[in-house]
C-alpha cells in the first residue's frame, strides 16, 4: 500500500533564519552558480514536455527536468560534491596564500602544487560517491567511497573507473556514513557527506546549496510556474533545496510540494506522522529497488526545511518505481530506479486508491501542470534493461 500524509506543519513563509540554516542565504545569492560554469563540460540540463504521458496520465501538462546527462556522471549529483569540494579547496588555499581562489583555478594543476594533499572521503548508495570521485579526480586527489557490500556491482564499477577505492560495509548506508565518518577520523580524511549529522552540518549546506543550480536553471526554461512539484526524497538534501529555492522565489504562491520515499525508508513521512517536529529514523528495513533513497534518518539540516515548506508527503513501494522506469522509457528518458522516483509518486497519486485524498488535496486533473524530476539515468544497466523490457502488470 501506498501511504500519504498531508502536512499541517507547512508555512506559506517559514521562518529559517536560525544561523545552522546558513545555506539557504547561500541558495537565496546563487553562491554555487560561478563555480557551476566555470567546471569542464557544465551546460544546463534539458527540460522535456512530454504531452503523450501527459495526456495517458489526464494532465494538462506534464514536464520532465532531465538530470541523467549531468557531467557525463548520470545524476545531478555532481552539482553538490564539486561545490562543496571547492569551499574547501578554498579555504586550505587561503590558508596556504592568504589569496581568494576564483572558481576557474579550481583544478588547476598549479593549485594542486601548492596545497597539501587531501583524501576525500563519503558514504553512499552510488550517485554521491561517484561525484566526489569524480571531482576528486579532477583535483587530482585520492578518494575512498563506502557503500553497502549489496551495492549492484556497476555502481561500484562507475566509482573505481573514477580511481577512487570503494570499501563494502556490512549494513546499510547509515551505516556507510558511521563508517566513513569514524575512519575519517582516524585517518585525518576530509569527508564531503550529503547527509548532516550532529557535529557535522557545514559541509552537507553547500552540497544542498550546489543541487539549487537545478532549479535557478528551471527557472529560466519555464515559461509558466508549474501547478505540482514533486521531489524525490533520500535524506532530504534535493528537496530541501527545492524548497528553499520555491519559497524564495514564489513565497505563498509557490507550486503545491510533493516529497516521494520508497516504502521501505520513508524517514520524512515517518518522523511527521509521529508527529513531535524533530527527525527520526524509518520504520522499514531500507532494501527499496530506489537505492540513493535509501536512507533511514533524514539529514538534520534539510529536515527542518522542508517539514515546514512541503504540503504532501508519499511513501510508494518499488512497483511504482518500475511502472515509472517504463513509463520514461516509453517516452523516450532514460530513468534509472532513484530517478525515476518522482513519477512514481505521480503514477501512485493517480492510480492508487489510497491516495485519492492526496490527489483531491493537490487538485490534480486535466487542467493542471505538474514537474518531475528524473534525478539519475541507468545507473545499474542490467537492471535497467530488465526492467524496461519487462510487460505493465496491473498497477
Ligand atoms: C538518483 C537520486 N535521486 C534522489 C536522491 C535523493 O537525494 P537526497 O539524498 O538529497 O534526498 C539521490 C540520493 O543519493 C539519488 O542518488
Amino acid at each position: 500500500m501506498a501511504r500519504f500524509l498531508i502536512n499541517s506543519r507547512r508555512r506559506d513563509l517559514p521562518d529559517w533564519s536560525a544561523p545552522e540554516l546558513a545555506f539557504t542565504g547561500l541558495i537565496r545569492r546563487r553562491a554555487q552558480l560561478p563555480l557551476h560554469q566555470a567546471l569542464p563540460g557544465y551546460a544546463p540540463t534539458p527540460l522535456r514536455d512530454l504531452p503523450g504521458l501527459a495526456a495517458e496520465l489526464g494532465l494538462g501538462r506534464l514536464l520532465v527536468k532531465d538530470e541523467s546527462g549531468r557531467f557525463g556522471i548520470e545524476a545531478f549529483k555532481g552539482l553538490g560534491a564539486s561545490f562543496a569540494m571547492y569551499v574547501v579547496v578554498r579555504e586550505r588555499w587561503f590558508e596556504a596564500t592568504g589569496r581568494q581562489l576564483r572558481p576557474e583555478e579550481f583544478a588547476d594543476p598549479r593549485v594542486r602544487a601548492i596545497l597539501r594533499p587531501v583524501t576525500f572521503t563519503a558514504a553512499t548508495d552510488g550517485n554521491h560517491g561517484r561525484a566526489v570521485a569524480w571531482t576528486a579526480r579532477q583535483l587530482g586527489q585520492p578518494a575512498v567511497i563506502f557503500m553497502p557490500q549489496d551495492t549492484a556491482p556497476a555502481r561500484i564499477g562507475h566509482i573505481e573507473r573514477e580511481g577512487a577505492q570503494v570499501r563494502l560495509v556490512a549494513g546499510t548506508f547509515d551505516d556507510c556514513v558511521a563508517a566513513c565518518a569514524a575512519a575519517a577520523a582516524a585517518e585525518g580524511w576530509q569527508v564531503i557527506a550529503d547527509t548532516a549529522y550532529r557535529g557535522y552540518l557545514e559541509i552537507p549546506g553547500f552540497i544542498m546549496t550546489g543541487y539549487s543550480t537545478i532549479f535557478v536553471e528551471l527557472t529560466a526554461q519555464l515559461d509558466t510556474v508549474p501547478d505540482v512539484l514533486l521531489l524525490p526524497v533520500g535524506v532530504g538534501g534535493l528537496a530541501a533545496a527545492g524548497a528553499v529555492h520555491c519559497v524564495q522565489r514564489h513565497g505563498a504562491a509557490r507550486p503545491r510540494l510533493v516529497c516521494v520515499e520508497p516504502e521501505d525508508s520513508a524517514c520524512f513521512l515517518d518522523s511527521l506522522e509521529i508527529g513531535d517536529g524533530e527527525p527520526h529514523a524509518a520504520r522499514g528495513r531500507q532494501q527499496s529497488v530506489m537505492a540513493g533513497l535509501n536512507c533511514g534518518v533524514p539529514s538534520l539540516l534539510a529536515w527542518p526545511v522542508v517539514r515546514d515548506a512541503v504540503d504532501v508527503f508519499l511513501a510508494v513501494e518499488d512497483r511504482w518505481a518500475e511502472k515509472a522506469m517504463r513509463a520514461h522509457h516509453r517516452h523516450g528518458v532514460t530513468s534509472g530506479e532513484s530517478g525515476a522516483a518522482t513519477l512514481a509518486g505521480l503514477l501512485a497519486l493517480l492510480q492508487a486508491p489510497e491516495l485519492a485524498p492526496a490527489r483531491d488535496h493537490l487538485g490534480l486533473g486535466p487542467h493542471t501542470s505538474v514537474l518531475v524530476i528524473n534525478t539519475e539515468g541507468a545507473t545499474d544497466p542490467q537492471n535497467w534493461a530488465r526492467v524496461t523490457a519487462a510487460a505493465e502488470g496491473m498497477p
